[in-house]
């Protein structure tokens, strides 16, 4: 395993051929977990708001909300890149806006990178974003932020237009100097030609075999969630399940007075 991951070694992975595997975090020990175990990047995503803060979609997260989690995770990691989301509204209204709270998540919470969302529009605000010395990842397909626009979670990119306008957007995206694109819910021909007309990495999250690297949201991996996996998920373990049978067990314990048993105390 290389040192430590800058956005410099995304580039050169890609050149080599060499897939990206990233992940989320949003607190300190599975940062630690996820880091020892191999991943190149780390994204505090804005799912931060309905995986752990129990909203119903991403739009109420805040940026100290973010904050909270982005400096959590930087505590845990050594060698990936830590990538913090910026939160709706916190880029859209104004480029002072956009790197008053860019600046924030680098300076206080210690992320590396920011992400944000969007294709053409969005650009002036990288390259400023970039003047400051921030570098940004970009996001498009499926951006959880536009969900009353799109109208729900589905695939992005599906007609012929709208996989123009994505092919536009991503190349705008990289001229404006982002250094890795994720590409969400989108199919995977379409996340094919993205990724071969692009030089900077494409980061795929239901976006086919294709990308230049995949993310998933960690607790979709380790079966935390809720209700069956999302089609682009693959769980490679059922946390959720095992951890229900361990609190079962230990209220069955508690209430049978076998817990806590001799082990378990102090007798001096
Ligand atoms: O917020 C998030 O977790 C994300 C990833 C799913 C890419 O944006």
């Amino acid at each position: 395993m290389p040192g430590k991951v800058t956005t410099a070694t995304l580039l050169e992975l890609k050149r080599k051929g060499v897939k990206i595997a990233a992940l989320t975090a949003y607190d300190c020990p599975t940062a630690r977990m996820v880091d020892a175990s191999g991943a190149d990047v780390v994204l505090v995503g804005d799912s931060v708001g309905m995986v752990k803060l129990g909203y119903e979609n991403t739009l109420p997260v805040t940026v100290p909300e973010m904050l909270h989690h982005v400096k959590a995770v930087r505590r845990g990691l050594g060698r990936a890149l830590l990538v913090a989301d910026m939160p709706y509204l916190s880029y859209e209204l104004g480029v002072a806006d956009a790197l008053a709270n860019a600046g924030r998540l680098v300076k206080e919470g210690g992320a590396e990178a920011v992400k944000l969302e969007g294709g053409m529009d969005v650009a002036p605000i990288i390259k400023e974003l970039l003047r400051i010395n921030v570098p940004v990842m970009g996001h498009l397909g499926l951006t959880p932020q536009a969900i009353h626009r799109l109208g729900g979670y589905k695939v992005q990119g599906r007609k012929a237009s709208e996989a123009e306008r994505m092919v536009t957007d991503a190349k705008v995206l990289e001229a404006s100097g982002v250094f890795a694109l994720v590409l969400e819910c989108v199919p995977s021909g379409l996340a094919r030609e993205i990724t071969r007309k692009l030089s900077i990495p494409t980061i795929g999250i239901g976006a086919g075999p294709r990308c230049d690297g995949q993310i998933l949201v960690v607790d979709d991996l380790l079966g935390l969630g809720e209700g069956p996996p999302l089609t682009f998920v693959k769980r490679y373990a059922e946390l959720r399940s095992l951890s229900s049978q361990a609190v079962t067990q230990y209220c069955q314990e508690v209430r049978d007075g076998r817990f806590p048993g001799p082990d378990h105390e102090f007798s001096k």
